[in-house]
């Protein structure tokens, strides 16, 4: 049976590689696509979303919006990575079908009230706006949910908005935070791995030869041609968000380690850092499986034979 899951999302560029990856994979079940506000505004992730639905040939899952703001503070967005539109400016039509009239928030809770406890996994790819909303209102959700797979934070990889923060948990850490102490089973991807799913030219010409319309879109949205950092250096793009779906298809191209997590809610000077207990000094018991490794051709393998699948 496949598993069933619910992509909460801010498409997002890479957003909408993860999606593809899931609705290619008959090892999924996708029950729902939550939009968040995060790399561009609510109005557009939840376009964008029903835009990657058409592209995979699907009339659902059903596409619904959830929060436009975070919890506490005013909305960051990351519009110089991902264009204005959130799919870096990508020829795709307009959606064909409108939104689910349902909160995202309340399909969260409903759906999770629902299903036999752990049948259900969350996969997190944008601030956790909903998540922590859902949590908040029906707290006895975190039992209920077999596992919040999560794309944010860093260990040794420290930040990539801030020196010491990542995107999305520097966008909404309150919402962090609340997750983190839920109680729910937790496993994040940080950057730590997902700086090593690097898009390099010849990863990207392998997308491009899939001759299917994924294909073309994935290398369209992925192009490292004239990206070049101190960081990934030149050509190098990181793939972050299909690491998660890649975790749930094929756990054995990464390692990852049970530590404590805690969120930076305080200081604005290292907002939204995932403080993480490597060594266990603190003797808090740890809430989150955190993923350090990955086995990146495994990684491009596996995604350039699902785009390739007609
Ligand atoms: C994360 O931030 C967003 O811009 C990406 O979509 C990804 O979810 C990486 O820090
Ligand atoms: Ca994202």
């Amino acid at each position: 049976m496949a598993r069933q899951i619910i992509i909460d999302t801010d498409p997002g560029k890479d957003d909408a590689v993860a999606i593809l990856l899931a609705l290619a994979a008959p090892e999924l079940e996708v029950l729902g696509l939550t939009c968040v506000a995060g790399n561009v505004p609510l109005a557009q992730t939840a376009r964008n979303a029903r835009r990657i639905r058409d592209l995979a040939g699907r009339r659902d899952p059903p596409v619904m919006a959830g929060c436009d703001r975070p919890l506490e503070r005013a909305l960051v967005t990351a519009g110089h990575v991902h264009g204005q539109d959130g799919l870096g400016g990508v020829a795709l039509p307009a959606p064909a079908a409108p939104l689910d009239p349902r909160p995202a928030v309340d399909f969260l809770i409903d759906t999770l009230r629902q299903a036999a406890p752990g049948a259900v996994t969350l996969v997190a790819l944008g601030p956790l706006t909903n998540i922590a909303s859902a949590l908040l209102r029906a707290p006895e959700i975190a039992a209920r949910v077999g596992e919040i797979v999560l794309m944010g934070g860093a260990h040794r990889a420290m930040g990539n908005v801030t020196p010491a923060a990542e995107f999305n948990i520097h966008v909404d850490p309150q919402a962090a935070d609340i997750v983190l102490r839920s109680g729910a089973a937790i496993t994040i991807v940080p950057l730590d791995v997902t700086h090593r799913a690097l898009v390099t030219p010849a990863r990207h010409a392998a997308f491009a030869a899939a001759r299917t319309d994924m294909g073309r879109v994935v290398a369209a949205l992925t192009d490292p041609a004239g990206h070049t950092s101190a960081r990934h250096g030149p050509e190098a793009v990181p793939l972050h968000d299909p690491c998660t779906i890649a975790w749930l298809l094929a756990p054995g191209l990464f390692d990852g380690r049970a530590v404590n997590v805690m969120i930076e809610t305080q200081s604005e000077l290292t907002m939204g850092m995932t403080v993480m207990d490597w060594w266990g000094v603190t003797g808090r018991p740890a809430n989150a499986r955190v993923l350090h490794a990955i086995d990146a051709e495994g990684f491009f393998d596996l995604l350039t034979a699902r785009l390739a699948r007609p």
